[in-house]
C-alpha cells in the first residue's frame, strides 16, 4: 500500500467487528506514529492505550456515568463559539449525510443523541486510546498532535485496521483522566477508537466530501 492509497482509504469508522486486536501490534504502530515531526522535536503527545481487560475495566467504570447521562463541559473549545462560513455548512453537511445514512431524521433528536453517545463507548471498538497534551503547550504543539494522529490512522489502515478520532471524549475528561491516572498537568485532547471495520454496517460505505482545491489553495507561480 502506498501513502496516497492509505490516505484515500482512511475514514472515520464508527462500527467495528468484535475481533480483538493485539496489544503488541498496536504498541508497535503507536511507536511508529511517534516518527511524526513536531516543532523543536518536543514530541508533545502522551498516549494511554486501552485494550482487552483494560478496556473492559474502562467500560465498567463508564457504564453508570453514561446511564446517568453525565456529561461535562469541555476544557477546550471543540469549535469556535460561532462557526463562520464555509465551516458551518461543512459541519452541518457531514452530520446530515451521516444521520441520513443511519436513517435518523433531524426531527428524531433522541435517536441522534443516542447515536452521539456511542462515542463514549468507543463505538464498541475492541481497543481505543486517549491522547493527552501537557497543559503548558500551545496551538503549535496541539498541531503536532494532529500529525501524530494522522500518521497513526494511516499505519492502522495499512494493517487492515480502522479508527475514529473523537473529541467527544473531552466531554468526559474527568472520568477519563482519573481512569488513566494521568497527571493534573496533562489535558485530554481526544480519543481514538480502534478495530476492524464492520463491512455490513450502514456506515461502511459512508464517505465524507472535501472542498475543491480551488476553494483553499492559492497558487503563486
Ligand atoms: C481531532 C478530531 C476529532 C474528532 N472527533 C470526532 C468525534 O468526537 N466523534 C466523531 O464521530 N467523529 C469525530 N471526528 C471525525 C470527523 O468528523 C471526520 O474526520 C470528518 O467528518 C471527515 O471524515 P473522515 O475522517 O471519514 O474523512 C474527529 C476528527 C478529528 C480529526
Amino acid at each position: 500500500m502506498q501513502v496516497h492509497d492509505a490516505i484515500a482509504a482512511r475514514r472515520s469508522t464508527r462500527a467495528f467487528l468484535d475481533n480483538p486486536v493485539d496489544t503488541s501490534h498496536l504498541t508497535r504502530l503507536i511507536e511508529q506514529a511517534a516518527g511524526a515531526p513536531s516543532g523543536g522535536n518536543l514530541q508533545p503527545w502522551h498516549v494511554h492505550l486501552l485494550n482487552g481487560e483494560g478496556m473492559t475495566r474502562f467500560r465498567t467504570m463508564m457504564e453508570p456515568r453514561l446511564d446517568a447521562g453525565q456529561v461535562e463541559a469541555t476544557e477546550y473549545p471543540i469549535y469556535p463559539d460561532s462557526l463562520s462560513e464555509p465551516y458551518r455548512t461543512r459541519r452541518f453537511a457531514v452530520g446530515e449525510q451521516m444521520y441520513d445514512r443511519l436513517g435518523i431524521p433531524r426531527t428524531d433528536k433522541a435517536a441522534r443523541l443516542d447515536w452521539f453517545r456511542r462515542n463514549w463507548r468507543f463505538f464498541d471498538a475492541p481497543a481505543g486510546l486517549f491522547l493527552f497534551v501537557d497543559r503548558a503547550m500551545g496551538a503549535a504543539q496541539w498541531s503536532d498532535l494532529g500529525g501524530f494522529l494522522h500518521g497513526l490512522m494511516l499505519l492502522l489502515v495499512e494493517d487492515g485496521l480502522a479508527s475514529c478520532p473523537q473529541e467527544a471524549w473531552a466531554m468526559q475528561h474527568t472520568a477519563v483522566t482519573e481512569f488513566c491516572g494521568a497527571p493534573a498537568d496533562h489535558m485530554l485532547f481526544c480519543g481514538l477508537s480502534i478495530g476492524i471495520p464492520d463491512p455490513n454496517h450502514p456506515l461502511a460505505t459512508f464517505r465524507t466530501e472535501r472542498a475543491p482545491l480551488t476553494e483553499w489553495l492559492t497558487l503563486h507561480e
